[in-house]
């Protein structure tokens, strides 16, 4: 492995943008940043080698043409096509022919810009695809990030993994203070202060691309069913909970408002009741989580203790394969990797 720690992004959508704009902006300072130190790395030590997209609009262009507002060390970066094993969504389908190449070129791609990470950070709902990318990151040598819901990150894909000195990491990116985290961490503190959560949902409206996508039935139902399964964990006791994405509303741009409704009882019974609403952005919450995650990842590579990636995934996913407590898993991945 080299000095830095070399990711290549897939899909140049909000998220990605966004990290290029972090990790120039985190060489000079560290405010907003919740662990400025991971395993011995800052911001400075991760570098991206190779960018992939299959939107007519974006393959082609410089990295810096599509951030805006920001010089970045990566500005020179040309998006190139990727794999599109699924149906595209109609908003990026308006934009002309999606641009594609083989896997087999997507694997020499990535064996020539020889990344340590590929970071999936395409559109929802493309489960084919996002395979396939898994897949070629194994083919290639590299270790696996999945912040998408597709399922990537089963038992045996790990062991593959694993038996390659690489590390799969996923599925479904925890956002820092997003929509599920807060959920979970609201329920955790009822339950850890004797209350006894009886019903709960959780809706989100939101105004990106990627809530565009979701709103297809599919892709909702599978993340619905990702969000609740994650936030039922926190209660001891089973409590009738729905959560997901809701409604596309374009004025809310990259925010997300997540509307919560709880019902629980105390002392006799007692009702308690609460409605909420948490505005947060999509994009700068995911970011501290995927820095975070990098940097575990390399040093437990480096040291070749891939059973770590339990520890990874259960602080930074929504479907990770071992599923634990919001509240355990930050602590444990502090213990283990901030210093
Ligand atoms: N906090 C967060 O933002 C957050 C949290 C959890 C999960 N996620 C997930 O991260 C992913 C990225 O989010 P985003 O807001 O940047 O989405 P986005 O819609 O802004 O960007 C997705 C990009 O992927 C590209 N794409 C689609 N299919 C592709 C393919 N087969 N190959 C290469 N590129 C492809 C699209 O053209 C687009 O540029 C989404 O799946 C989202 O659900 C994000």
């Amino acid at each position: 492995m080299s000095d830095k720690i070399k990711v290549a992004l897939v899909g140049f959508g909000n998220v990605s943008s966004t990290l290029i704009k972090g990790l120039e902006f985190y060489k000079t300072s560290t405010e907003g940043l919740w662990h400025p130190n991971v395993a011995g790395y800052t911001l400075n030590d991760i570098t991206i080698s190779a960018v992939y997209d299959v939107d007519a609009q974006k393959v082609g262009k410089k990295i810096s043409d599509m951030v805006e507002n920001q010089k970045t060390d990566f500005g020179n970066l040309i998006i190139q096509s990727g794999i599109l094993e699924d149906t595209i969504p109609q908003h990026i389908a308006q934009n002309g022919q999606p641009k594609t190449m083989s896997y087999a070129a997507f694997v020499e791609s990535l064996k020539k810009s020889k990344p340590d990470f590929v970071i999936n950070l395409i559109s929802s709902g493309m489960e084919r695809s996002s395979e396939k990318y898994a897949n070629a990151a194994l083919d290639s040598g590299c270790s696996f990030f999945n912040a998408t819901s597709a399922k990537t990150t089963t038992e045996h894909m790990k062991k593959t993994f694993e038996a390659n000195g690489l590390m799969i990491l996923g599925d479904d990116l925890m956002s820092q203070f997003g929509g599920t985290a807060f959920h979970r961490g609201m329920i955790d503190f009822m339950t850890s202060r004797g209350i006894r959560v009886q019903k709960a949902y959780q809706l989100d409206v939101g105004g990106n691309n990627d809530t565009k996508t979701t709103m297809a039935e599919e892709v909702r139902e599978r993340k619905r069913q990702i969000k609740t399964e994650s936030i039922s964990i926190e209660s001891p006791t089973p409590f009738r909970s729905t959560a997901g994405t809701t409604e596309y509303a374009e004025q809310l741009g990259d925010s997300r408002v997540s509307y919560y409704w709880m019902e629980a009882k105390g002392f006799l019974n007692s009702p308690i009741e609460m409605d909420l609403s948490l505005r947060t952005n999509d994009s700068t919450n995911g970011c501290n989580v995927i820095v975070d995650c990098i940097r575990a990842a390399s040093k437990s590579i480096s040291n070749k203790e891939l059973s770590k990636a339990d520890i990874i995934s259960s602080y930074a996913f929504k479907n990770p394969p071992k599923k634990s407590h919001i509240r355990e898993g930050n602590k444990t991945f502090e213990e283990v990797f901030v210093k």
